[in-house]
Formats: C-alpha cells, sequence, structure tokens
C-alpha cells in the first residue's frame, strides 16, 4: 500500500477561509476578534512561530498585539501584564509562548490568563472541561489533528488510537479528544515496554515524541492512519517529523507529511480559538 498523503496545509487554509467570513459577521456586530502574545527573551524558535501567529492574525482581519519582554523581567511584572489583559475587553485571547525563562513558574503564569482568554487550552479549568467533555478551549495542535481526520473524512468511534508521547501540550490532551470521540486509546511513552506491540495495534497511530525518524515501518500496521506531530532537523539541518516518511508512506493508509502536515494546523486552531473567545464574549 502506499499512503495517501493528508495536506495539512489545503486544509488549513480552507479552515481559514470559514474563520475569515466569522470574523467579518463579528466585525459588522462590532467586535474585531483581537489576540495578545507574549514573548518573554529572545528564543529565536519562540520569535519565528510569534511572528506567524502574527501574520495569521491580520490576514484573517482580526487585531493582535505583541508584548515583548527582557528574559529578566521578574514573575510579578508578567503577571501584571496578563492581569491587565484579562480586564481589555478588545483582547480576546491571551498567550504566552513557551517555553519561560528559568525564574519564572509556567505553571503559575497559566494559570493566572483567565479561562476565558486561554485560547491555547493549557489553563486546568480547560483542560478539566476537555476531560469532561464540555465546552472548552481546545489545545490548539491536538484541536487541529481532530480537524485534520474530520475533514479527510477518517472515522473515529471504536478506532485503536496509540498516542506516542505523554506531553501536556499534544500527547495527553490528544489522546483524552480521541476518548471523547469513542476511539479505544492506548499512551506510549519513553518507559514502554515493546513498543512495538503496542503501535502495531494502532488503526490510528499519533507519534509526537520529538525525536527525529523514531517511527520506523517496523512500528506500523497495514493501512493505519499515521498522525506525525513532530517538527526536528536531521543531521542535515533539514525539517523533518517523527516518523521515518518514505518507509512507513510505503505501509500506512494515510500519513500527514512535515512540514504541511500538522504544523498549519497549529495556528489556525488558535486562531479559530481566538475568534470563538471574541464570539463568546458577546453573549
Ligand atoms: N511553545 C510551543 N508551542 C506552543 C504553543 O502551542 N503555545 C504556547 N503558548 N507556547 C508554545
Amino acid at each position: 500500500m502506499t499512503a495517501q498523503i493528508i495536506n495539512g496545509k489545503e486544509i488549513a487554509e480552507k479552515k481559514r477561509v470559514e474563520i475569515a467570513e466569522e470574523v467579518i459577521r463579528l466585525k459588522n456586530l462590532g467586535v474585531t476578534p483581537g489576540l495578545a502574545v507574549i514573548l518573554v527573551g529572545n528564543n529565536h524558535a519562540s520569535r519565528t512561530y510569534v511572528r506567524n501567529k502574527e501574520k495569521a492574525c491580520h490576514e484573517l482581519g482580526m487585531n493582535s498585539i505583541l508584548i515583548e519582554m527582557q528574559e529578566e523581567v521578574s514573575e510579578e511584572e508578567l503577571l501584571a501584564k496578563i492581569a491587565e489583559l484579562n480586564e481589555t475587553p478588545d483582547i480576546h485571547g491571551i498567550l504566552v509562548q513557551l517555553p519561560l525563562p528559568k525564574h519564572i513558574d509556567e505553571k503559575k503564569v497559566i494559570e493566572s490568563i483567565s479561562p476565558s482568554k486561554d485560547v491555547d487550552g493549557f489553563h486546568p479549568i480547560n483542560i478539566g472541561r476537555m476531560m469532561t467533555g464540555q465546552n472548552a478551549f481546545l489545545p490548539c495542535t491536538p484541536y487541529g489533528i481532530m480537524v485534520l481526520l474530520e475533514e479527510t473524512g477518517i472515522s473515529i468511534p471504536g478506532k485503536h488510537v496509540v498516542v506516542v508521547g505523554r506531553s501536556n501540550i499534544v500527547g495527553k490532551p490528544v489522546g483524552q479528544l480521541f476518548l471523547n470521540q469513542d476511539a479505544t486509546v492506548t499512551y506510549c511513552h519513553s518507559k514502554t515496554k515493546d513498543l512495538p506491540l503496542h503501535t502495531n495495534q494502532a488503526d490510528i497511530l499519533v507519534a509526537a515524541v520529538g525525536i527525529p525518524n523514531f517511527i520506523k515501518a517496523e512500528h506500523v500496521k497495514d493501512g493505519a492512519v499515521i498522525i506525525d506531530v513532530g517538527i526536528n532537523r536531521n543531521e542535515a539541518g533539514k525539517l523533518c517529523g517523527d516518523v521515518a516518511f518514505d518507509e512507513v508512506a510505503k505501509k500506512a493508509g494515510y500519513i500527514t507529511p512535515v512540514p504541511k502536515g500538522v504544523g498549519p494546523m497549529t495556528i489556525t486552531m488558535l486562531m479559530y480559538n481566538t475568534v470563538k473567545s471574541a464570539a463568546e464574549s458577546l453573549n
């Protein structure tokens, strides 16, 4: 079998057209969705991500403000800025780019963001709501994965989903979203014994480990759906995922490439969440 490629770029563009239409509707009601992004320090990758988020906002007709803070900023000053943004009516989403410098308590910062503006979906209130199937901001990468599958017409109820990786940002929540849609979910991680035994059971395999080309053909069942969340650089400096694409694509039914797979969906769902927050501010 040769896998069908799930084109994340194309699906993201389709979703962005829908989001732009919702932005127009909200503007006609007098509300322009606004995102505040806080960037602390000078991490190169973070700066690129933040720039892409601002660009996406502007392309969709939304407002965005970037608040840059020095690496040495105190936790108190950062928390004061978040408190101010929590009370700013034309800001509907607040995103603090992670990672933060070591002297700042990341948990405390996340918990200081109003759950109603937590468009990253990282606040424990939103995580709890997600777990109990209530209305919540869903974390952007996991949410983007669910949209990719929906748009590709892949049915989820009853499927065996194996998630490799258990980060708070991707692995844990994506498993929960699959469970919410009646999948059977297995989590694997660095302490899992006999990884291929588990991954070979997967109808849908999500690789979110951050190790280049970690998932090989031997890990994959014929015809499986492979979702590659990795964004790594190989020895040659080339962008690659967690999945050894060429060998796995020969065996899988569907596969997301890197780049242009999961990546474009993350920012798209951030825009979606910000617009959802703006719409909910009218209630
Ligand atoms: N750093 C890497 N990914 C993310 C993300 O999705 N949100 C935030 N806030 N920081 C990140």
